[in-house]
């Protein structure tokens, strides 16, 4: 027997200007440090910025290397400084941003697997949900109020 089950998630999608304000300065320095990207072997340029808490915006570019898995994405750059630095402030929002070198455009781009799962285990800490931001190629922004709505089944309890 099997069963069908339908596993839901809900984005906004939101015209720049409509972002916070402090949602627009944590997308601006994502875009900023993105020009600080170490990526020689994908040319993919990724830029993530996250509010502290106390107002404090942290920001880290990915960082490749030869041995290609050990580099790093910008998302979990960013918040491992903040859990290294700033361990008891909770990171509210993180904003990612991309772009293939060479190009004008931003690039779309979603936080990958491994990156969700980081960002879950900052929700886990803090027990609370952060809102994550992801600019479009069009300008416009998708905005998730918690990981649960980009990886419905994480791995998120090992007490059970
Ligand atoms: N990358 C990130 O920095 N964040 C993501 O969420 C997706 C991928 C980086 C890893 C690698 O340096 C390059 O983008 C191409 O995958």
């Amino acid at each position: 027997m099997s069963k069908k089950i339908t596993l839901s998630a809900e984005i906004e999608l939101v015209e720049f200007e409509a972002l916070s304000k402090v949602e627009q300065i944590v997308l601006g320095k994502a875009k900023s440090v993105s020009e600080n990207s170490y990526s020689p072997y994908s040319n993919f340029q990724v830029g993530a910025a996250v509010a502290l808490e106390s107002g404090e915006i942290l920001q880290s570019s990915n960082q490749e290397n030869v041995s290609y898995p050990v580099g790093v994405c910008a998302e979990r750059l960013v918040l491992g400084y903040a859990g290294a630095n700033f361990p008891t402030e909770f990171p509210s929002i993180i904003g990612v941003v991309a772009k293939r070198k060479g190009e004008e455009s931003w690039a779309s781009v979603s936080p990958c697997g491994m990156c969700l799962q980081g960002i879950n285990e900052v929700e886990m800490r803090f027990g609370k949900i952060m809102t994550i931001l992801i600019l479009r190629q069009d300008g416009q922004v998708f905005r998730a109020q918690g990981v649960k709505n980009l990886l419905p089944l994480k791995m998120d309890d090992l007490k059970s």
